[in-house]
């Protein structure tokens, strides 16, 4: 009797352990494959479906001061998502490149962060949102320099003031290769556009400015907004920023490439501030309807994170009044819904 209790522990242990070590090896991995609503057919049908929904939308109105986004082609309107295990799903425009603007700012944070810790953002730039415009003086004025967030223009030319580099081309070069190694392909600038913010770049310059009186600004101001300037006209498509996002969202871990571009302590602490201040002062309402971390930028692209699952992109250039893409806004709304990846959705155990 007693070896037989001891026989059956023993096949008990053998079948039960190497489960539940597997299990401990991998804790984020299965998720795409089991999630019965993430099946390569379904996203493929939710991606069309968002598509032919949202097409003919024509509200908003492309950004027009920076002169050169005013001629983008307002038609633009590419959907991709990238998922945690490196598939890759798209429909409609994929070929026409837009710049990223103020989607850098994400990728420009993490650089700083995997460089120098959490701390420092906390310490020199702030993480609470403004709850104003991306480019608000007011905002700096009001906490002379404090909490200015590295996810509007204050704290994101802070931030590239920090990102290392012995000089003005040291710095650009680690910006632009960490936005090469999110996407996994060599990112270009759009020089049109660059050339048309840095000649009417008064505003930034001034907050740039404030910042230093502030002692909250970590380079000359004038090379830093450049810097800054820059990064913002990085040429991306709808599929590179799909990437950068699954990138966040598979824990810093590029799933195409297969690069660790930074850690996912990084991301952990990336991923938060997207989600209070990713669309600006619309970025309650963004959270409230989709639960995600998100960014946008003023050339019509809307990034989105569902973590360790799948990045989606989005660009359209029409813009609402907060400068957020209208149709990228009603198009990730509607497949996060329809996929049931609203992190905070969550079924009862009864
Ligand atoms: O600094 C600026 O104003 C632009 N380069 C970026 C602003 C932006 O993208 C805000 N986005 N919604």
């Amino acid at each position: 009797m007693k070896y037989r209790n001891v026989l059956t522990l023993f096949i008990f242990a053998l079948l039960a352990f190497p489960a539940s070590f597997a299990q401990k090896k991998v804790p984020n991995a299965p998720q795409v494959v089991t999630d019965p609503s993430l099946t390569p057919e379904n996203i493929q049908k939710v991606l069309d479906e968002a598509y032919a929904k949202f097409k003919d939308v024509k509200e908003g109105k492309n950004a027009d001061y920076i002169k050169e986004l005013a001629s983008v082609d307002p038609n633009i309107f590419g959907i991709a998502i990238v998922t945690t295990d490196g598939k890759v799903y798209t429909k409609g425009d994929l070929t026409s490149a837009v710049s990223i603007q103020s989607i850098s700012k994400v990728f420009t944070l993490a650089r700083v962060i995997e460089e120098q810790g959490p701390k420092v953002i906390m310490d020199k730039i702030g993480v609470d949102a403004t709850g104003m415009r991306f480019n608000s003086i007011v905002a700096v004025e009001l906490q002379k320099g404090k909490e200015i967030n590295p996810l509007v223009n204050p704290g994101a030319i802070a931030a590239s003031s920090l990102v290392r580099g012995a000089d003005s081309a040291a710095k650009w070069k680690n910006i632009l290769q960490t936005h090469c190694d999110f996407a996994g392909r060599p990112l270009a600038l759009d020089m049109p556009v660059y050339i048309s913010e840095a000649g009417d770049n008064l505003r930034n310059q001034a907050i740039a400015h404030l910042l230093k009186a502030y002692g909250r600004m970590y380079f000359d101001p004038v090379q830093a907004t450049d810097i800054y300037t820059k990064q913002c006209a990085i040429s991306v498509n709808a599929k590179d920023l799909a990437i950068m996002a699954a990138t966040l969202a598979n824990g810093g871990l590029n799933p195409i490439t297969k690069k660790v571009v930074v850690s996912s302590e990084t991301v952990k602490y990336t991923l938060p501030v997207m989600a209070t201040s990713g669309l600006y002062d619309d970025a309650g309402q963004w959270l409230y309807a989709t639960g995600l971390p998100a960014k946008s930028g003023v050339g019509g692209g809307i990034i989105a994170v569902v973590p360790g699952k799948f990045g989606i992109a989005v660009i359209s250039p029409p813009l609402s009044p907060a400068g957020n893409s209208i149709k990228a806004i009603y198009t990730i709304r509607h497949i996060v819904e329809a996929l049931g990846v609203n992190p905070y959705q969550i079924t009862p155990i009864k």
